[in-house]
């Protein structure tokens, strides 16, 4: 399989740069910039090296750089932005804050024929998006593209295929950067386009297979979409030696618990062990309030009814998780077998006597998790689900937490994101959820005064979750919601939909 190594240099695109190349089934490694040496790259054999952006100045005292001995390993480079005047500065060019000011935007490019240019057009639209530029090209270099302001967007060293561009060929501002990017790929690096998903989910069911024959695993089920994955794809590898713990803690939501139990053990014949331990949860729970203070509580009884099951089962060799490729870049912890700290269960405890630990998942994107997910039969309810915080419905249940508020909650959030779910939106909302209010206020219904809970609806759309902006939704939609909600849902009087966006609020209520 060929693969393509994306050095991070502290740019913001590091991850959609190798998704971009993933897409056209080529694979793609993100290693940061100090964690690998020219030596280590030409022993792992890449087809190809692609810089990244970076926020820094190649001048600057610590700016991230790599050994120029890169450049001469006979592996292709495509330097990207701050990439693409690294590799000029490493080459011998010069790199200058530029006269111009910063270039930002979409912006009209020239090109000159070139294999990396080859089917674009000579002139198009890039995104840019830089305060420095190349202003010598190095020696042996040539300029292949130009902007109005950047003099050298690109240039190349074609005999050691060494390329550089100042705009961002990943995001999709820049007309054709597929283009150049698969030009690099194919044209430059010479890749073959193999990577494909369904060889990918045999290979990794041989490997584990292989690596974890005779030895007994143990994974924690959360109902969460990568535990889910994981679980199929080590079924597949082992078989009965895989057991899953599925801590039912009463917060899911409606019927999750059973799909759960379901998908898993009837469908799948998965040795799973359901904890109901709602009980156990909510008498914890008595009485609190603090937001904080539940996710500790429930975060700490996860591990310890875990714990208790899992010395339940006797000696297990391996804990498998659903770490997936951004949580390993973003911990920035290379190959080091770390203990996922899964903020929605608070970590799982290192001193269980594990001796290994298995991480099927830990290659791939979360978009490459569903496919897997879907290849290997999970239900689409499972695979497509939306983020759910590990507290559950602990943090939606505003104030104490009781079983009839739980209840009420479950009925009424199940409306909404059913009616949502058939609606056609006019803007996609990536999560959403109803949250009970503690608050209470009066109705009539019929004639009759009633005295109930304030029920709150929220709706976000965001690429991150780090900003959200609450979804337009349909006033229609929510009429229906709101009817359906008090008509079916006894105990709630009022509905009201929450139009603040995260900042300054956050997305959950808690
Ligand atoms: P906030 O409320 O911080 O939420 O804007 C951002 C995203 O994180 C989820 N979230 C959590 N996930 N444990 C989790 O596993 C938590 O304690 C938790 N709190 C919030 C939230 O649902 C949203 O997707």
């Amino acid at each position: 399989m060929d693969k393509i190594l994306v050095l991070d240099f502290g740019g913001q695109y590091d991850q959609l740069i190798a998704r971009r190349i993933r897409s056209q089934h080529v694979f793609a490694e993100i290693r940061a910039y100090d964690r690998i040496t020219p030596e280590e790259i030409r022993a792992a054999g890449y087809r190809g090296i692609v810089f990244t952006g970076g926020p820094n100045s190649v001048y600057a005292e610590n700016a991230p750089r790599i050994d120029a001995a890169v450049l001469a390993l006979g592996v292709p480079i495509l330097g990207i932005c701050y990439g693409h005047q690294l590799l000029a500065y490493l080459a011998g060019g010069t790199v200058a804050p530029s006269k111009e000011g910063s270039e930002y935007g979409k912006t009209a490019l020239t090109v000159k024929p070139n294999v990396l240019f080859r089917d674009v057009p000579e002139h198009s639209v890039v995104w840019m998006s830089h305060t420095d530029a190349v202003t010598q090209p190095p020696s042996g270099f040539s300029v292949i593209a130009s902007t109005e302001h950047c003099p050298v967007a690109a240039l190349c060293d074609e005999n050691r295929r060494l390329f550089g561009v100042q705009f961002h060929p990943e995001v999709t501002h820049s007309e054709y950067g597929e283009t150049v990017l698969r030009n690099f790929l194919f044209g430059v690096c010479g890749c073959k386009a193999d990577w494909r998903m369904d060889d990918v989910i045999e290979e990794t069911v041989a490997q584990y297979r292989q690596k974890l024959s005779g030895k007994r695993v143990l994974l924690a089920l959360s109902g969460g979409v990568d535990s889910a994955v994981a679980a199929a794809l080590l079924h597949r590898a082992v078989g009965d030696d895989l057991v899953c713990v599925f801590v039912d803690h009463g917060l899911m939501r409606k019927g999750e618990g059973d799909l759960v139990e379901q998908t898993f053990s009837r469908d799948f014949g998965i040795r799973l062990i359901r904890v109901n331990a709602a009980e156990r949860f909510l008498e914890k729970l008595k009485g609190v309030t603090e937001p904080e203070q539940k996710r500790k509580i429930i975060g700490k009884e996860f591990i310890r009814v875990f714990e208790e099951e899992a010395k339940k089962l006797g000696k297990i060799d391996v804990l498998a998780q659903g770490t997936i490729y951004p949580d390993v870049v973003e911990s920035g912890k290379g190959d080091a077998a770390v203990i996922k700290s899964h903020h929605n269960v608070g970590g799982l405890p290192e001193q269980m006597g594990f001796s290994e630990i298995a991480e099927p998942l830990r290659t791939f994107f979360k978009d490459e998790v569903r496919e897997i997910g879907e290849k290997l039969g999970l239900p689409k309810a499972l695979v497509w689900r939306q983020p759910f915080p590990g507290p559950g419905l602990g943090v939606r249940v505003i104030g104490e937490i009781t079983k009839e508020k739980v209840s009420i909650l479950q009925e009424a959030d199940a409306i909404f994101r059913e009616e949502l779910e058939n609606a056609d939106l006019p803007q996609q909302a990536n999560q959403y959820f109803a949250a009970l209010t503690d608050t209470k206020s009066v109705g009539v219904m019929g004639d009759a005064r009633t005295y109930g809970w304030v029920l709150a609806l929220r709706a976000v759309s965001t690429d991150d979750f780090m900003t959200a902006a609450w979804t337009r939704l349909p006033f229609d939609l929510l009429e229906r919601v709101s009817n359906r909600i008090t008509n079916e849902v006894p105990g709630i009087t009022r509905v009201v939909y929450d139009i603040t966006s995260k900042p300054p609020a956050t997305v959950e209520w808690e």
